[in-house]
Order: C-alpha cells, then sequence, then structure tokens
C-alpha cells in the first residue's frame, strides 16, 4: 500500500488510533496508581486484554505499540503485531526514545535518531506500517523558548524524513503541556500556533511528504489552575483556528493525544470540533492513550476475573470516541 493510502486509512471515518505505546517506565506509573505490580506478564496482559477486545476493529484503525509488547510473544502465545493484522489494525511503533533537559528551565529534547534506520527495518520487518515520535514542550511566560521549538522541530523533521524513506507512516507528535500551570487559553493557543507553524516549515524543509504523514498535537487548553476555564465550544473554536493557520491542507489527518484530560473531556472536545460547521481539509480523529485506557485498566485491576468486564468498558469508551470523531 501507499504511504499515503496508509496514512488516510489510519484516519477512515468513524475509526482513530489507540496510543498503547507506553514506555515501561510510563505503565509502571499507570500499573502502580492502580496497585498493580508493574511486571512484564502485566505489561504485556493489559495490552493483549486491549487488543482482543472483541469488536474493538469497528473504532480502532490502528494500534502504537512499544518495543517490548511487539518484540515478544503475549502471555496468550500470539505476536501482537499479527493478532492485530488479523483483525485488520495497523500496528504502529514508537521509535523515539525519551526526551533528555537542555537549560535551566528544564525543557527537553526528544532522542532516537541514532540507529533509527536499522531499527526501522526491524519493524517493518515485525509488522509495524507506522511510527510516532514525540517531542515534548514547556509552557510559561517566555516558553517554550526558540531553542525548544527549533531543536524539536527539527528533530521531528528528520525523523519523519527518516521514517518515509524506511516505507512507514510517520505520526508527528508536537505535545505542548498545555494544562500544566495557570495561563488562560489564549496563552496556550499562541504557544501551539508558534509551535505547529515552525514544525511545517521545517518539515517542508526536509522534504517531508506531508500527504504521508498524521499530525499529533494536544488540543489548545487553559492551564489546570487557571481561573478562567473555557467551555468544549471555545476549546474546539480555537483549536481548530490554530490548525487552520498552521496545518497544511495536504495533512491527511489529525489525531489528537489526550494529554491528561479525562475520558469524557477528551471525548467531548474531539465531538465539538467535528460538530464545528468550519470545513476543514482534514479528518479532526485521535490517538488517545489515557483516554481510552483509563476507565478500563482500573475495571481489570489485575484481575483475572475482571478481564470481561475491563474490555466492555475499553469498547464503550471507544465506541463514544469514535462518535465524537463523527460529530455524534
Ligand atoms: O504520547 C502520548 C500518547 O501517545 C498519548 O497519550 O492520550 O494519554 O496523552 P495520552
Amino acid at each position: 500500500m501507499k504511504l499515503s493510502d496508509i496514512a488516510k486509512s489510519l484516519v477512515v471515518s468513524r475509526k482513530g488510533i489507540l496510543a498503547a505505546d507506553e514506555s515501561v517506565g510510563t505503565m509502571t506509573k499507570r500499573l502502580d496508581a492502580i496497585g498493580i505490580p508493574s511486571t512484564s506478564e502485566n505489561r504485556s496482559l493489559w495490552r493483549e486484554i486491549m487488543a482482543t477486545t472483541f469488536g474493538i476493529e469497528s473504532y480502532i484503525s490502528g494500534v502504537i505499540l512499544f518495543d517490548e509488547i511487539l518484540r515478544n510473544p503475549l502471555p496468550n502465545g500470539k505476536m501482537i503485531g499479527k493478532l492485530l493484522q488479523e483483525k485488520n489494525i495497523l500496528p504502529g511503533i514508537k521509535v523515539d526514545k525519551g526526551t533528555v533537559k537542555f537549560n535551566s528551565e528544564e525543557e527537553t529534547f526528544t532522542l532516537g535518531l541514532d540507529g533509527l534506520t536499522e531499527r526501522l527495518e526491524e519493524y517493518k520487518k515485525m509488522g509495524s506500517v507506522f511510527t510516532k515520535w514525540r517531542a515534548v514542550y514547556k509552557i510559561g511566560e517566555n516558553l517554550s523558548s526558540t531553542a525548544a521549538i527549533t531543536a524539536n522541530s527539527i528533530g521531528l523533521a528528520e525523523y519523519a524524513l527518516l521514517v518515509q524513506k524506511a516505507g512507514l507512516v510517520p505520526i508527528v507528535e508536537p505535545e505542548i503541556l498545555v494544562l500544566k500551570g495557570n495561563h488562560d487559553i489564549n496563552k496556550s493557543k499562541e504557544v501551539t500556533e508558534k509551535v505547529l507553524k515552525d514544525v511545517f516549515y521545517w518539515l517542508k524543509e526536509f522534504g517531508v511528504k506531508l500527504d504521508s504523514m498524521l499530525l499529533k498535537p494536544n488540543m489548545v487548553l487553559a492551564g489546570k489552575d487557571s481561573l478562567n476555564q473555557p467551555k468544549a465550544e471555545e476549546i474546539a473554536r480555537m483549536t481548530v483556528e490554530v490548525l487552520q493557520v498552521a496545518v497544511p491542507p495536504e495533512v491527511p489527518g489529525i489525531v489528537f493525544l489526550s494529554g491528561g484530560l479525562t475520558p469524557d473531556q477528551a471525548t467531548e472536545y474531539l465531538k465539538t470540533m467535528n460538530q464545528s460547521n468550519e470545513k476543514v481539509p482534514w479528518q479532526l480523529s485521535y490517538s488517545f492513550g489515557r483516554a481510552l485506557q483509563q476507565e478500563a485498566l482500573r475495571v481489570w485491576g489485575g484481575k483475572s476475573e475482571n478481564v470481561k468486564a475491563a474490555q466492555d468498558a475499553f469498547l464503550v469508551r471507544a465506541k463514544k470516541v469514535s462518535e465524537a470523531r463523527n460529530g455524534k
């Protein structure tokens, strides 16, 4: 399949992406929070529970995985890449190697370009057809700095180019930590616009094919501690306004991260954006991690007798998010 067709099929109507690419450290945090020991068996079992949920393929077009999960058999003995393919779900892989702090503000850039081409060859053999790379930005009075914005944009562009050269679709994820702090939504809009414009400037400079990638941004939100909390309509309007000035129309889809919003909030904001009468050139879809998994993970609680109930909860949330993606 052509890369542009893979990118389109990931954002086909009624479907979106499940981000199940938590690193060992992040997954340990998620499991610790509900008292489940973070053994490789439990980390793997959780992904197996989601991947074997009956009917999930109606709402999920692709799953982003982490190396440990793609590489090793699941507790049921199957390889997850194969299992997903059998359900017509495209396997993807997170290929960045996390962030490193570089200044006194503790801003970061992302590591992982060394040996990337070799790793991509290996991931392709394991069935991956798309990838993800996350850059993280802080928001504050003088943040994000020009250094953070430029370093991360160039990293994202180099990554995306290498991934397309290797024959996979890159998801470009510039995540501004918009929920942290007391800034209002206007500040979040200003920083998101600046970052996205810079990202696309460098993607174009490096010759990344815009029709063969997806963008995974944050929504435009006020900081959690802001006294001025916007309604869903304002969030949806401001997010779409930023995308309109920063994202070229050739990009087939925008798959939002949930970034610490509750499942209901993430679902509502996505729905409101898709209800807007504003005609936009891209599909507005999802690549949620926590917003898709959080409720089901709690229901599971690490207990085999809760697996069915957890799968039911997972399916219910995936259906709601899928409907939201279509404005319902
Ligand atoms: O990189 C972030 C994840 O892929 C998305 O996770 O929806 O919980 O923010 P999130």
